[in-house]
């Protein structure tokens, strides 16, 4: 079998007494379109946090493609080919939709290459380059027709949009999607939706955090569900769809809605 992009192996995260993630052990499958679910507080964001170095974990460790990462920064992992979304969108209000996507590479290139040489004719010749490369990525995500429109004036569907546009400046390899159709329209979901499966079917792995259940049953595959920061179940929708735990603790209660 493949290496996995990613494993985890005992990761665990206390907050004061209470353990919000409980000795998480998952391999994510290079290639798929991995979904992750659980009830309100089981603690899916808070694995993403730990996995992207965002927050430390408090044990275990995590891999990406093979090699250690655990307490690795975000901006480090950005570099390595992992890029994750955010529950809820915080763009540079009022900065222009393109610039907040040219800013997600300028803020790893910028940073080497500042000091004496800003303003310099390679600076300014990246600068051109990262342009042309956030225009093409707002092509795919539909939005270029918005690039010079401040991010405040767009709905919280294109603000997703725009956060993948972000993530996909870095040419991931792996993308971690936190609730990516919560307070998105259809119409826009289906965009989405599209987006995902086009770059999946171009080898792009994604790990997906979701609560609305035909958008996982549909496009995810495995589901990995979470309860109160442990894994209680991994398998295809079809297995989750007859688990269950799954049906009374979760699954049924999203019919009852
Ligand atoms: N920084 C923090 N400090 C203290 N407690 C936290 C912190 N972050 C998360 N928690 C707690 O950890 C638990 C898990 O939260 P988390 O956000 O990971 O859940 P989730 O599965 O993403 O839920 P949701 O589906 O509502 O987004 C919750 O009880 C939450 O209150
Ligand atoms: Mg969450």
């Amino acid at each position: 079998m493949a290496e996995p992009i990613l494993s985890l192996r005992g990761v665990a995260r206390d907050f004061d007494a209470f353990r919000a993630v409980d000795n998480v052990s998952l391999d994510i499958k290079t290639g798929s379109i991995t979904g992750l679910i659980g009830p309100n507080g089981a603690g899916k964001t808070t694995l993403f946090n730990l996995l992207t170095g965002m927050l430390p974990p408090d044990a275990g460790q995590v891999a990406l493609n093979g090699a250690d990462v655990t307490r690795v920064a975000p901006d480090k992992l950005f570099a390595l080919g992992m890029g994750r979304t955010f529950q809820i969108p915080r763009p540079f209000a009022r900065m222009s939709v393109l610039e907040n996507v040219m800013l997600a590479p300028m803020a790893q290139i910028g940073e080497h290459l500042l000091g004496p040489f800003f303003r310099s004719a390679p600076m300014r010749a990246q600068e051109t380059a990262i342009r042309e490369r956030a225009l093409g990525v707002l092509d795919f995500v539909t939005l270029a027709g918005l690039a010079d429109q401040a991010a405040a004036q767009l709905s919280g569907g294109q603000k997703k949009l725009l956060e993948l546009a972000r993530v996909l400046m870095g040419d991931p390899d792996l993308i971690l999607l936190d609730e990516p159709a919560a307070g998105v329209n259809p119409s826009l979901t289906k965009v989405l939706i599209e987006k995902i499966e086009a770059l999946n079917a171009r080898g792009k792995t994604f790990l997906i955090i979701e609560h609305d259940m035909d958008f996982v049953m549909q496009h995810c595959d495995p589901i990995i569900a979470m309860a109160e920061g442990r894994v209680v179940f991994e398998g295809t929708a079809q297995e989750a769809q007859n688990n269950p735990i799954l049906l009374d603790a979760y699954l049924g209660a999203q019919t009852d809605v």
